[in-house]
Formats: structure tokens, sequence, C-alpha cells
């Protein structure tokens, strides 16, 4: 069977990434990451991929006059290495026009809260700080805006009286490591699309 061919974006720890390796290692997801790409050296996302002979890249946006520019580098190595699908895992920026345009519905993203609450940063602070019983994760098509694009898939947790930002965290990233893989799966088995705001899964 076709791979689909990943390029995961990632600017810190990778559990996530991890999550994706260990899905294809079991066999049960039929993709290939072509390449982890981080705008932070000290990512340890590139290190699990380097650990894994997947090619690694860093981009330093410090490096480029602007964001476009970033971008467009960014692209390129996405467009040389032939990247179907472009998975942000924990990518802590706002992507540019032209990236999205690049992916149009090929770009998705996690995100640690069931939207549209609680996007952007601390996601599970602003769920504990508003009193929420239950959160949990979103996977979603990424668009201009933040955490704004078509919901393919939420999964929930409960939220317990003595929870703190970590525990309720570690809760709902056990979710986030099934439902990621799981999602990319289907658009592997060319099983998601999307009609206007609403995704439908076959
Ligand atoms: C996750 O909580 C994800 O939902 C959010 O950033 C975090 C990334 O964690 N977008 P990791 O780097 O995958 O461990």
């Amino acid at each position: 069977m076709k791979r689909l061919r990943l390029g995961i974006l990632a600017s810190g720890r990778g559990s996530n990434l991890q999550a994706i390796i260990d899905s294809i290692d079991e066999g049960k997801l039929d993709a290939v990451i072509q390449v982890v790409i981080s705008d932070n050296r000290r990512a340890q996302a590139l290190n699990r991929a380097v650990a894994r002979g997947i090619p690694a890249v860093c981009i330093d946006p410090q490096r480029f006059p602007d964001k476009i520019t970033f971008e467009q580098k960014v692209l390129q190595e996405l467009q040389k290495r032939q990247v179907e699908l472009v998975v942000l895992a924990g990518f802590m920026r706002l992507l540019g026009p032209d990236l999205i345009s690049a992916y149009p519905h090929r770009i998705i993203n996690i995100h640690p809260s069931l939207l549209p609450a609680f996007p952007g940063l601390e996601a599970q602070r602003q769920a504990l700080d508003y009193g929420v019983k239950y959160s949990g994760c979103t996977v979603h098509f990424v668009d201009a805006g933040m955490d704004t694009g078509p919901i393919i898939a939420q999964a929930v947790v409960p939220v317990k009286a003595d929870d703190t930002v970590e525990s309720l965290a570690e809760r709902i990233l056990t979710e986030e490591h099934k439902l990621f893989p799981q999602v990319i799966q289907w658009i592997a088995q060319g099983r998601v699309t999307v009609e206007g705001r609403k995704v439908v899964i076959k």
C-alpha cells in the first residue's frame, strides 16, 4: 500500500511526533515521515527524529529577515521531500498565507482543548481557570486563524476537582497520542473530506 508522506513541524518535546513514529512502527499507520522541521534547535523533537534516522532540519527564524522568507524556506524543505501532509505537532507559530495555500486542507494541528473553547497558549490552564468539567484535545485543519480551522476529531477527558495544570495536561496528552495517529491514518486512507466547516469521515 502507498504510504502517505508526512512533514512534521515541532517546536519542543515531540511526544506527539513519537506517538506517530510508534504507530508507523506498529503497522497502524500507513505513512512515512519524510522530514521533521523545527524552529528551535533545542527541540527534543529533532533528537527523536535523528534517533530514528528521520531527516531533521532546524530552520531558525532569526536567520531570516521576516516571516515570509522563513516560511519560504520551510515550504522549500517540504516540497523538496515531496511531503503530502503537513503535521503540526507542537509547532508554536501561526502559519502565513503562502504555506497554507501551498497545502490546502493538507495541514493539520493538534490542540489540547475542546475547540472552539480555549484556543491559543496554555489551553489546559485556561480550562482549569474557567472551571469546565470536561476538556480534551482537537485535531483540526489549519487555516490562517489561531486554532480556528475545521475540526476533524476530538477526544474528551474529565477534569477532576484536584487537577493541576500538569495532571490535566498529562490526561489530555494520553488521548492526543491516540487521536493524532488515528486521524493521520484516516487521511492516509482517503476517508476525510471537507465541506465548508464540516469534516466528514467516511
Ligand atoms: C501538545 O499538548 C499539543 O496539543 C500542543 O503542543 C503540545 C506538544 O507536545 N499543540 P509534544 O511536543 O508533542 O510533546
